[in-house]
């Protein structure tokens, strides 16, 4: 999901050869619908993804040199990790919900405490814990930047230093504990994010076709408001309204209304769907056939500019390395891009339990000279990140420099030692066909 967007005029530039030739997977077979299992089901599948996770915690404590990570929070006040700490059957936390880690608990001790108390029991509790323990380094999540290692509330903190004592003391912000913790993807949860992709990809195949859009007629509005049902009807939610729009020369950002779609329009969404604790992000265009016109009639400016996408897509993939910092991997693929003649923006996020998820991000949309803090981080072998930019062209059919934009989610693959796309990415226009 994009938060601005506009469009810039420049320079042309042609390429030879019909880039539909050079499709690798039909975008029929990667669409496809996939029907989410019963809630029960999914909760019990979900529960083992947590608890994979929260079994990683000692892993991360000890990687990051802290022995011990504490979480407190009210019901409706809760902590930015709460949310990838809880069991599906929990909607929000209960009476003040702490949860203690011990990076290296001795034998026989647990790692891991919670508790659902709203007496001082749960103090006395903690405190005995923390005599048993003796942890010398309390990380808590009070960090400045990061929405996920900033998520203890203000009051508890307060109350923590209370009635803590000494413990509050040793209290330590190390912001990679929460951002590895919320950022990691175990294993298994790979195979229902595909499912996701693939559904995601359908509801966007079948908005952006005849069977929605009648040019002429059907607004952009029109065409948001069926994904939205679609969701619904596929019993998924999203994280943010789907954002349907003509490109062209003014930017969707200043117009107002909802444009009807006309034949020989370049269409953009900007869409995204929610299931089973994860998120997608996924940006495609569209173009709609005039009458008469078939696949072989797209103008060639158009071609070339999605040619010139895939292009900037391949650079970034290219430079993301486990451990870079983002700003580093920005940096590298803004100097190869121009280096080879081209211009574009690249402002990619972590995803996964959030849309946007906790991890580096390589460059914002209007930070392109790299990303204070959240640059810095390095990125993290087990997440999945959206590649989100746009690339420049020059489309002599509209004697137009438009902007090309692309979103398509990429996983860590293990075998290849490389980010691959989690189930591919558009090479080839959707396509409105005339009414026939
Ligand atoms: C959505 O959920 C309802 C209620 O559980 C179920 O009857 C229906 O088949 C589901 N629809 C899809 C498309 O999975
Ligand atoms: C193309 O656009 C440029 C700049 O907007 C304009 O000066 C020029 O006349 C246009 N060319 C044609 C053929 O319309």
């Amino acid at each position: 999901m994009r938060s601005i967007f506009y469009l810039l005029a420049l320079t042309a530039t042609s390429l030879a050869g019909d880039p539909q030739k050079i499709l690798k997977q039909p975008l029929r077979q990667i669409a496809e619908y996939y029907h989410l299992p019963p809630l029960r089901e999914q909760a019990a599948i979900q529960d083992k993804w947590t608890k994979e996770r929260i079994d990683n915690v000692p892993a991360i404590l000890n990687k990051y040199g802290v022995d011990a990570w504490l979480m407190s929070q009210k019901e409706y006040a809760e902590d930015t990790v709460f949310w990838s700490l809880k069991s599906a059957k929990q909607f929000s936390a209960r009476r003040r919900t702490v949860n203690l880690f011990i990076a290296n608990p001795t034998k026989g001790t647990p790692s891991s405490y919670s508790w659902i108390d709203n007496t001082p029991e749960v103090w006395s509790d903690i405190l005995e814990v923390l005599e048993s323990q003796n942890p010398s380094k309390i990380a808590i999540n009070a960090d400045e930047s990061s929405a996920f290692s900033g998520g203890l509330h203000v009051g508890e903190l307060g109350i923590l230093q209370s009635q803590l004592g000494k413990w509050a003391k040793r209290f330590v912000v190390e912001r990679m504990v929460a951002i590895e913790f919320v950022g990691t993807m175990v294993p298994g949860r790979l195979e229902w994010y595909e499912k996701l992709q693939h559904t995601a990809w359908a509801m966007i195949s079948e908005g952006f076709s005849s069977k929605v859009i009648v040019p002429g007629v059907t607004r952009t509005e029109d065409v948001e408001w069926w994904l939205r049902d679609k969701i619904q009807q596929m019993n998924y939610t999203t994280w943010f309204h789907p954002d349907v729009s003509i490109l062209g020369e003014k930017s969707p950002f200043e117009i107002t209304e909802s444009p009807v779609i006309n034949y020989g329009d370049l269409l953009h969404v900007d869409f995204g769907v929610t299931a089973m604790g994860m998120n997608t992000d996924t940006q495609h265009m569209a173009y709609v056939l005039r009458p008469g016109e078939t696949d072989s009639d797209i103008p060639v400016g158009y071609l070339e500019g999605l040619k010139q996408v895939n292009r900037l897509q391949d650079i970034v993939k290219g430079y993301m390395v486990p451990g870079a910092t983002g700003n580093s991997v920005l940096e590298k693929s803004l100097n190869k891009m121009r280096a080879e003649g081209f211009d574009g923006r690249v402002y990619c996020h972590p995803i996964g339990d959030w849309g946007h998820a906790a991890g580096a991000l390589i460059g914002m949309f209007n930070l392109q000279e790299g990303v204070s803090v959240l640059g810095e981080v390095p990125l993290l072998k087990q997440s999945y990140f959206s590649v989100e930019l746009y690339a420049e062209h020059f489309v002599p059919e509209r004697n137009l420099t438009m902007n090309f934009f692309l979103e398509e989610d990429v996983r860590w693959d293990e075998k290849t030692q490389q980010w691959v796309w989690v189930v591919g990415r558009q090479e080839k226009f959707h396509l409105i066909h005339p009414a026939k």
